[in-house]
């Protein structure tokens, strides 16, 4: 990762501590408050990098692809590889606070539920997409807040790349599915 994007993660995982540290202190912002922000700003990015690099970039202009294995292919990392990729950074800088993109029927192994919290979001948020999850766990001595939103097949281009591929588990999605879910995940004061 180069220094600019380390700092940028720094920044914006301070403004991501004050305010999750803020939700026990007095008059502070709720830990469910703190994680809906968290959630806005990053689906946010998610959307205006799947938009305007992605979609502008593949299909509007075509001058490059998209791709998985984006190095081999000098291509654009897809977006749930940059989501992951930025949680990574996020990582790095904290022991406890942390986001990831999961899933009940996984492309990435690893993007499976890890925690009981988790599967139990997943499985509520796709029953109803609406209903956001919401749980305090321990893991490690450490209480923590754990939100799951719900993450929509919004697009055919999610659909069929799904379907398709061939680590996919499911292979009849359809737009306007849940395909998975933001799970964050702060920790809490004692
Ligand atoms: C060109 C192929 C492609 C497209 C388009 C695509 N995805 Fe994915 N998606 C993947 C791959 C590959 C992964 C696994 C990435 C990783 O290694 O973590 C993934 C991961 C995910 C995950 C995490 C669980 C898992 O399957 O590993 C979710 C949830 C998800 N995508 C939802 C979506 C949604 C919603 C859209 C549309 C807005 C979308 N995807 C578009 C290929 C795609």
């Amino acid at each position: 990762m180069t220094n600019r994007l380390r700092k940028a993660a720094a920044i914006a995982l301070g403004v991501a501590l004050a305010t999750s540290t803020a939700g026990a202190a007095e008059g502070g912002i709720p830990y469910r408050k703190a994680a809906d922000m968290l959630h806005l700003v990053m689906s946010a990015a998610r959307t205006v990098y799947a938009r305007m690099v992605v979609q502008r970039l593949t299909v509007d202009e075509e001058v490059i692809t998209a791709s998985e294995h984006f190095d081999d292919d000098l291509a654009l990392p897809l977006p749930a590889q940059m989501f992951r990729f930025t949680a990574e950074a996020v990582s790095d800088s904290s022991e406890e606070l942390s986001y990831s993109l999961l899933s009940l029927n996984p492309i990435n192994k690893k993007n499976g539920p890890g925690t009981d919290a988790e599967q139990q979001g997943l499985e509520h948020v796709a029953d109803d997409p609406d209903e956001n999850f919401y749980a305090e766990e321990e893991l490690g001595g450490q209480r923590y807040f754990t939100a799951v939103y719900a993450d929509v097949a919004v697009a055919e281009a999610c659909v069929n790349c799904h379907n398709y591929h061939k680590d996919s588990p499911r292979s009849d999605f359809e737009v306007g599915d849940v395909m998975g879910a933001v799970v964050i995940r702060i920790p809490m004061d004692e």
